[in-house]
């Protein structure tokens, strides 16, 4: 995942826009503003790659990227965003689920979660329909530089717990934070495998 092989395809809008199911391809889902944009641009080493931002709901399309010889890097709308008009809201989500219910080459969804707030009722709906579609996830905390190490155990204790009741979901999790680095490595390993 060298920067100078990472590049943007296209952003999507409907599942026909969606590009051709040639390769696998990793996504990376989580409410909005957890921080799926600027994980994209932090494991890139590309600042401005994906459109990162503090306004929650700011990636409003499928947003596709290619790597040299590896999976396709999917960045999604933020779910649980209720600040926008209505119908354009159950659009994404609608976009959301079906793109992460049919896409057959999707080999595994990162489901970010925040690390202050731990596990919320949409997340397991999103992670309830993984489990269904039988789509493998992994969960990836994030902005773990916001909280003390013993914070962070906390959270996971919650993650473990709530993992526990989902048979899509992989056993490990990441901890990241993607203004430090920390677990950046250990995803691009995981990715590389993928690839
Ligand atoms: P949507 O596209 O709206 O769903 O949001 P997103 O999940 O793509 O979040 P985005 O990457 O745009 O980040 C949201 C905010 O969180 C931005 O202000 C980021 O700077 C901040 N942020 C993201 N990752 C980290 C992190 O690891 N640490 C800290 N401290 N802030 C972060
Ligand atoms: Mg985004």
């Amino acid at each position: 995942l060298f920067a100078a092989e990472v590049e943007f395809l296209k952003g999507v809008v409907a599942m026909d826009g969606l590009p051709p199911d040639d390769r696998p391809e990793v996504c990376f889902a989580g409410r909005s503003n957890v921080g799926k944009s600027s994980l994209i641009n932090a494991l890139t080493g590309r600042r401005q790659l994906a459109r990162a931002s503090n306004t929650p709901g700011r990636t409003q399309e499928i947003n596709f990227f290619t790597t040299r010889g590896g999976p396709y890097l999917v960045d999604l709308p933020g779910y649980g965003y209720a600040n926008a008009p209505l119908g354009v809201v159950e659009k994404w989500q609608r976009l959301l689920k079906d793109y992460l219910a049919g896409r057959a080459t999707l080999r595994r969804a990162f489901v970010l979660v925040d690390t202050r707030h731990g596990i919320k009722p949409v997340d397991e709906e999103i992670m309830t329909l993984l489990d269904r579609s039988a789509v493998t996830f992994q969960v990836v905390m994030t902005k773990a530089d916001k909280l003390t190490a013993a914070g962070c155990d906390k959270t996971l204790a919650q993650v473990r717990e709530k993992l526990a009741r989902h048979p899509a979901a992989y056993p490990e999790i990441v901890m990241t934070s993607s203004e430090k680095g920390q677990g950046l490595e250990t995803l691009r390993a995981l990715i590389a495998g993928i690839g």
